[in-house]
């Protein structure tokens, strides 16, 4: 399988799944392409001879003629699974339809609890016990796909919304390349890691 992963920064995630796509793994990285051309990723993943491309979302007046860019490096990159690895873009229901059911997305909450921005400052501020991460699939919703894999941590008395992202972290990077691997092995059991 041929995977290609779209980031917007560091691309912590992008690694951990470009590193994991060896031996017997059935995928193989293919593309990584940015949003932003200063994203970090991009020269991590260039590093370990995977191509890259970025097209600046600011340079287009539209969310329909940024996607117009994209897809050609993607087309010719013939993706079979496309991982959005924090991708700070919002996709229209047109793009998203071209991959139907072929995009994952990782977000930073146990879904479908706190879709959008600022998940782990909303997880502290209702007092919950318990936080995460959830790889879904892309759907026309924002983060409001089938969700295939969950990892749950602790909150902490004196977490803050950097502290509770930090120990998130961790977990997104083991549970996003377990939720790749499953997905690109056709296997639908949900990855659940925590508690
Ligand atoms: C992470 O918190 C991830 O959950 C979100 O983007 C953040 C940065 O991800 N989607 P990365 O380090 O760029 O992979």
């Amino acid at each position: 399988k041929r995977v290609a992963i779209l980031i917007s920064g560091g691309g912590s995630n992008m690694l951990r799944l470009l590193d994991s796509m060896t031996g017997d793994h059935p995928a193989r990285p293919v593309l990584v392409g940015s949003n932003d051309p200063t994203a970090g990723g991009l020269a991590k993943a260039s590093a370990r001879g995977v191509p890259v491309f970025s097209v600046d979302h600011r340079d287009f007046a539209s969310r329909a003629d940024f996607e117009a860019a994209l897809l050609p490096p993607l087309l010719e990159a013939g993706p079979d699974i496309i991982c959005l690895a924090g991708f700070m873009r919002i996709l229209t229901s047109d793009f998203v339809r071209r991959f139907e059911g072929r995009i994952l997305n990782i977000h930073p909450s146990l879904l479908p609890k706190y879709p959008g921005l600022h998940t782990h400052r909303r997880a502290i501020e209702a007092g919950d016990a318990q936080a995460g991460a959830s790889v879904h699939q892309v759907t026309a919703d924002l983060d409001a796909g089938p969700v295939l894999g969950q990892a749950r941590v602790p909150v902490l008395p004196n977490d803050t919304s950097d502290t509770l992202a930090a120990r998130v972290l961790v977990q997104e990077h083991r549970l996003y390349p377990a939720v790749l691997r499953r997905f690109a092995e056709n296997d639908p059991t949900p990855v659940l890691l925590g508690d």
